[in-house]
């Protein structure tokens, strides 16, 4: 058998060797607390479930839905108006996606050819990268790292890389380093998109999940922002959707056409009762959303606090649904130190390398287990002693 040369751009990857790691253990009786994978286990409002059920009823329901329905595209637009005062054009602008991860794995195959530059954070969620991977592109990182407030400085990128680069992706609130960028940035970023020529893909996944009374937003709410580029969001976490696989590309009309053209040679569309249950999550209650958010911030507390406390040291994330903190002094690689977490404490966490090299020297943990479980988890870290020498 032969296989595609592009094949070789990716590998199984940490996610595959934690997951191996996981049942071994399992198998094995020992125990397991997984912090690895952004996996929500928070339900969806009742309202969202029923709508999906009364729909799956439905004899009719069951055809390929082919497009996005009038009433699903409406929804959108009036969500987006009444959530991020932003005006969306139903007809055009906007594009229903099989999880956001889709239409952001399969977006780079409209806009980019073999070989064209593709600007892409560093450290960043993996789809960001591997996207314009498979559509044969040429990666430029764009640094987060803790001297630029993990946020991009376009300033750095090279004048020559700046006019080749077709496509750029950026996301905040981000995962993983959950920091949050100054609406300065996002004009910035608006102007060297323009000056450049170069498409934006802002991701804004986590626009819901932020702390502390701040307030996040929509970049395509900032001025000139739908000439440059799309927004992708998500209903995996915001409305405990995540296998349900609902998200939305907005923003450019030519951009959004691009992709729906793209997708209609790839599938079927969006499943019937699922555009129900979606209209049902972004029209109806929305104290669902809040509830969660206060759940993740609670979450939040009891991890870092816990964690600081037993002598491990790390800024409480302002967002998402994860904390990104330095590995403990003593270690030299985030994958090293991940590896002896688990053997030691049997907590799963992500290395930071997975991310990007600038993820190096960091590991991800998700907020995925309810309070009680990562109480369990700072226990499990500080019965281990790993974090020993770090305190020496
Ligand atoms: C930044 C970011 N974008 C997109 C996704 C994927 O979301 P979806 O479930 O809509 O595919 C995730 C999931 O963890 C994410 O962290």
């Amino acid at each position: 058998m032969q296989f595609a040369k592009r094949m070789d751009r990716f590998g199984e990857g940490i996610f595959t060797k934690l997951s191996d790691i996981k049942s071994g253990r399992l198998q094995r009786g020992e125990r397991v607390i997984d912090l690895s994978i952004g996996t929500p286990n928070i339900p969806p409002a009742p309202h969202v479930i029923e709508a999906l059920c009364t729909a799956a009823a439905e004899e009719k329901n069951y055809i390929y839905a082919l497009s996005d329905q009038s009433e699903l595209l409406e929804a959108v637009s009036s969500w987006y108006k009444k959530r991020y005062n932003v005006e969306l054009d139903p007809k055009t602008e906007i594009c229903s996606l099989l999880g956001s991860q889709e239409g952001l794995a399969h977006i780079s195959l409209s806009i980019v050819d073999e070989g064209d530059i593709v600007l892409v954070p560093d450290p960043c969620y993996p789809v960001f990268a591997d996207g314009p991977l498979l559509a044969g592109a040429k990666l430029h990182y764009m640094p987060q790292n803790k001297e630029n407030g993990y946020v991009i400085n376009l300033q750095d990128i090279p004048e020559h890389v700046a006019r080749q680069a077709k496509l750029m992706l950026v996301s905040y609130p981000n995962n993983p380093t959950t920091a949050m960028a100054p609406d300065s940035f996002y004009a910035d970023l608006i102007a060297f998109a323009k000056k450049y020529d170069i498409i934006v893909l802002h991701d804004n996944a986590y626009s819901e999940l932020v702390f502390d009374g701040q307030d996040c937003g929509s970049f395509l709410a900032f001025p000139g922002a739908k000439e440059v580029g799309v927004e992708f969001n998500s209903l995996s976490k915001t409305y405990g959707l995540a296998g349900a696989r609902i998200g939305f590309c907005m923003g450019n009309a030519e951009v959004v056409s691009r992709l729906r053209i793209l997708k209609s040679n790839m599938d079927y569309g969006m499943f019937l009762p699922l555009q129900h249950a979606a209209i049902a999550a972004i029209t109806g209650d929305q104290s669902g959303v809040e509830t969660t958010r206060k759940a993740y911030e609670r979450r939040r507390d009891v991890l870092c606090e816990g964690l600081n406390a037993i002598g491990w040291s790390m800024e409480k994330p302002s967002a998402t649904m994860f904390v990104w903190a330095a590995i403990p002094g003593h270690y030299e690689k985030s994958e090293d130190f991940a590896m002896d977490l688990v053997a030691k404490a049997g907590v799963i966490v992500t290395p930071g390398s997975a991310f990007g090299p600038s993820g190096e020297g960091y590991v991800r943990m998700a907020l995925v287990q309810d309070t009680e479980i990562l109480k369990q988890a700072v226990d499990a870290v500080h019965d281990s002693g790993i974090l020993i020498r770090s305190m020496e």
